[in-house]
Order: structure tokens, then sequence, then C-alpha cells
């Protein structure tokens, strides 16, 4: 019986219980704060610039840290911390005055909106106490759904992504919907966009494609941009939509750097973008399409990459595989190609969720985070719930077993020959998330699913250096029903080789938790809070998504 599972031990600290309130829950001997928060000033000009009434002026707009923070990696470079964090996108309902009723009235709205969303770069100093923002620093920099960016690989130019604007094809705007994240081995930060499609609309007759629809861009945009920006009204510029849903590379030590949309990478609703090495040196990045009954993908370099070497064309010259799960747990990366696609290149990788089809890839139940194992060649991705598991275009598999999959579970898989770059894999679920306290048949979860650890929709998934597995929940934090005795969204660690799970934090109702990075000593965890509800974490006035810093009063490392 569910009840009689064994509680979850053998970690370096005391599990702790469910949240339900509005506030931050820690084991003991922890200790936290936010870092920075919706609203805070990365220049002096705009210190003091928020209001707990109105929130951030348009004016400041692109001065302060951006909302809904997301992935985040940290950099050291000449001896200064920097964070690189994504901001995924907004809640009109905190940020447009009332009377706005959650949709932009103006231009000067959808500017704020704009600003308020995309990459913070920001340094941090140790302050003996979590860690505090630098302002004014000359790594500051705000990239936001109007900066100026390039493109890279097989797509560059392509008739695909020419619009009015940049006739050649070469220059994007804009980096949207960041989602989650990714360290290359050269140190630099990989920017994920995810639901792009939400930012277009149609204020006039335009032709909806095979691509839109798989893709999820329809008429009525989310936050009005096209009814006040044409870059963004499918009737004006039909292939806009097609410049955005790109891995972008972006290097925090050069403020001046443009930001790179690498293309060979395809194009789908990026999760994030786990860099491994293959055993040949050659460069693997691991990504999810978080979408129900979308795909995982894998990229695969042709160069191969060396400490301190070059990097030219690694993540432009290469080959995009997508996933098959066999039901007898064996798996295989298929290669998208012209050959194996009949389409062209720039199409196949533009869109790549209908190349993924043709080869016979396996429908998932939302891939979110995929997370590589530091020291074996292992991989686990976040497969979050899948409301349409199980209906008639979306049958049950091995790897997506349970149909109205509400709970999700994590997939792991180990390349042949302990070689990321091997096509053929073996895998198994690692967790497969559940309420052992109201069902007593699947619903219930895996065997390491127990009544003081359950949780629901596995989202951000981080390894520490020391081999365990931080997940970061983005479920339904009622607390009823399913999801009774379940609480707030959470983050809880793995052991990869017990299959053993104990709750580290629970955040306040209404957030999720996003985003996972050390400080350089280990001793300090950053952390992002994403939409939370009341009035976190000021106690007053508007609720403010922020990064929170974690340590321990023994001053120990965590992670
Ligand atoms: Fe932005 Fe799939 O989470
Ligand atoms: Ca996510
Ligand atoms: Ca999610
Ligand atoms: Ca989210």
């Amino acid at each position: 019986p569910a009840a009689a599972r064994a509680q979850t031990g053998a970690f370096a600290f005391t599990p702790i219980d469910i949240g339900t309130g509005f506030d931050i829950g820690l084991p003991e001997g922890y200790q936290w704060k936010p870092l920075v928060r919706w609203g805070d000033a990365l220049w002096s000009e705009a210190l003091d610039s928020y209001s707990p009434e109105t929130g951030v002026p348009v004016a400041m707009s692109d001065k302060v840290f951006g909302e809904n923070t997301d992935g985040m990696e940290l950099f050291e470079v000449d001896g200064h911390v920097l964070l690189a964090i994504n901001s995924e996108y907004v809640n009109p309902g905190i940020n447009l005055p009332e009377a706005s009723e959650g949709v932009p009235a103006s231009a000067e709205e959808v500017t704020l909106l704009k600003n308020l969303q995309g990459v913070t770069v920001v340094e941090i100093a140790d302050s003996g106490n979590g860690f505090e923002v630098v302002v004014d620093s000359p790594y500051n920099r705000r990239i936001t759904h109007e900066t100026p960016m390039t493109m890279d690989g097989p797509v560059a130019g392509s008739e695909l992504v020419r619009t009015n604007a940049d006739p050649d094809g070469m220059s994007p705007v804009g980096t949207m919907n960041n989602c989650g994240s990714g360290l290359t081995l050269w140190g630099t930060y990989l920017t994920c966009e995810e639901n792009f499609n939400g930012y277009f609309g149609a204020t006039g007759d335009y032709t909806e494609t095979e691509g839109f629809a798989r893709y999820g861009i329809a008429a009525e945009g989310r936050y009005a941009y096209e009814t006040f920006d044409a870059r963004f009204d499918l009737s004006k510029e039909p292939f806009e939509p097609n410049r955005h849903g790109w891995v972008t590379e972006i290097d925090p030590a050069d403020p001046e750097s443009m930001p790179v949309k690498h293309s060979a990478l395809g194009r789908f609703k990026h999760e994030n973008a786990a860099m491994v090495q293959a055993a040949d040196g050659r460069v693997v990045v691991y990504m999810g399409d978080d979408e129900r009954g979308e795909f995982m993908y894998r990229y695969v370099s042709n160069g191969i990459y060396s400490e301190g070497g070059a990097t030219d064309g690694l993540l432009s010259d290469g080959t995009l595989y997508v996933a098959r799960f066999n039901d007898d747990m064996t798996g295989e990366w298929l290669a998208l190609t012209p050959e194996t696609t009949g389409m062209d290149m720039a199409e196949m990788l533009v869109f790549a969720r209908i190349a993924g089809s043709k080869v016979g890839a396996t429908s998932m139940d939302r891939p979110e985070w995929i997370a590589a194992h530091p020291n074996k060649a292992e991989a686990y991705c976040a497969l979050t719930n899948n409301s349409r598991r199980g209906g008639e275009d979306m049958p049950v598999n091995a790897a997506n077993p349970r149909p109205a999959n509400d709970f999700g579970q994590i997939v792991r898989w180990r390349p042949e020959g302990g070689d990321h770059g091997a096509d053929a894999f073996d895998w198994d679920l690692y967790v497969m998330a559940g309420n052992p306290e109201v069902f007593d048949d699947a619903m219930a979860g895996s065997e390491n699913v127990t009544p003081g650890n359950m949780f629901n929709s596995p989202d951000g998934m981080i390894f520490s250096t020391d081999g365990m597995l931080w997940i970061q929940t983005d479920g339904d934090d009622s607390n009823e029903g399913d999801f009774a005795g379940q609480g707030n969204n959470q983050m809880l660690v793995g052991n990869p080789e017990t299959g053993e799970i104990a709750r580290f934090l629970t955040a306040p109702n209404g957030a999720e938790v996003t985003g996972l990075t050390w400080s350089p000593d280990r001793k300090v965890a950053f952390v992002g809070i994403q939409h939370p509800g009341g009035q976190w974490p000021d106690g007053a006035g508007k609720p403010r998504s922020s990064v929170i810093a974690v340590w321990r009063d023994d001053g120990a490392t965590i992670g």
C-alpha cells in the first residue's frame, strides 16, 4: 500500500512538508532572500522607479529586471560574477493599468511589455549574505523583443525568414518567450524561445498555413502587439514568426556582442538546451519541445570542440535528430535530413515539428527541461503532463503510458557505449509522479513517490556537481482533489542511483519554480520564483517574480 512506502532519506537536509501559503519553505538551517525582483533597477537612473501600486514606468522598463524569471546561468568574467536570466513572459494584469483589462491600449503599453521580457545580464557581488545586484555594472544588459540579432546556419538568408525590414533574412529582431537556458562548453549563454506564437496576430486577411497550424500561430494574438506594431501582424509580415522559436546565443562577457539565433538547432517551442560532448569531441545539444505530443531533439555538430579551441560552426554546421522511444525500452535518434524528410534544408529546420513527424518521432508528454548527468553518459527529460494523452490522435506509448496524464514523469536514457554521439540508447522512467494518497493505480506514481515527497508536473531540472538531480515543478497547486496533499509548487532533489526524492523548497502559492544555478563556491543557490501569488515577496503591493538566494546558516556548500 502506498502509505507503507519508505520515506526518503540520506540527503544532506531534512526534507520539508508541503507549503500552502504565500511564502518560501526551506529545510531547517537554510535562509533565503530576494536577490533581484521584477522592477529592481539595473542602473541608478531607474532606482526607486518601481511603484508598488503601478509597477514599472515605460521609460524605465528596459533599465530594470524583467518579469517572470525563468532559466538562468552563472558566469565568471575577469573576477566578476554575472547571471544571465530569462524573463519568459509578462502578466498584463499586473503590468498594465486596470483600465487596459489585460490588453495593451497603446503603442507605449506594448513597449512596456516588450521591454519587461527577454534576457537580463546582471553582475552580482558576494555580500556575505546571499549576494546583491551591482547597480551600474558595465556588464549589466537588457535584451528585449526589440534587440538587434543575427542568425546563422542553414536558415540564415532563406526566403522563409525575409521581411520588409530585413529583405536579406539575416537580421532578426528580439528574442521572445525565453524559457529554459543552457551553458555552452565555451562559456556563453543559450536562451531558448518557447511560446513565441502568442505574440503574433492578424489585423487583416492572411493565409493559414500548415506551419502556422502546427505551431499554434493564429489571428488572435495574446498581447495585441499586432494592433500597434506591423512586425507582429500576420497579414503584413507572414514570415516574421519564422524568425522566432530558436536557440539564441548571448555572450555575457561582452555587452556589445550581438545575439545569434542558431537555426541548425531547429525551430520549435524550445524548453532548454543541455550541451554535452560526444566521445570524439563533437558538440551534442539535447532539447525538448514543450507542447502536448511533440518531440525531443538532439543536435550533433560536425566539428569537434577542445577546451579553449575555436567554436566557429559548432552550432551552425551539424545534424538535428528527433527521438524515438521504442516500447522495448530501446530508442534511437532519427536524423532529419533532406533525404529522410523530403524537405529542403531551410524548410526542414523552420518546420522541424513537421519534419519530425515524417521520420516517425515519438510523441511525448510535453518535454520540458533536459538535464545531463555531470559524471556519466546519462540524461533526463521532465515530461511535465499531458491532458490529451490517450486521445484518438495521441495513443499511449511505453514512455508516455498514462492517459490524461495530470502528474507527469521523468524519462532517462543512456546512450550506447556511454557516448552521447551514439544514435542508439536504452531508456527507463526515473519517476512517475502521482498521488499515492488518492490513487492506488498508475496515478499513484512509481515506487519512489510517497505521501512525504509527492509532486506533480516536473519542469525545471538541473544536476548539481555532486550528481544530484534538482527537480522544479510547475503544476496544479490547488492542494485539492487529485492533487490533495501536494501543496504549492516545489523543488525536490533526486538521487539518480537510489531513486530517492526529497522535498527541499516550497514556493509561494500561485508560483512555479523556474531556473537554478549556484555561486562559484556552491555556497549559495539562486532559484527562480515565477508568477507568485499574493503579495510575495514584499508583503505589500503587487506580487513580484524574483530570483532568490538560498544559503546555509553554517556556510557549507549546497550543491
Ligand atoms: Fe516555459 Fe515549458 O516552460
Ligand atoms: Ca518550463
Ligand atoms: Ca511548465
Ligand atoms: Ca512558466
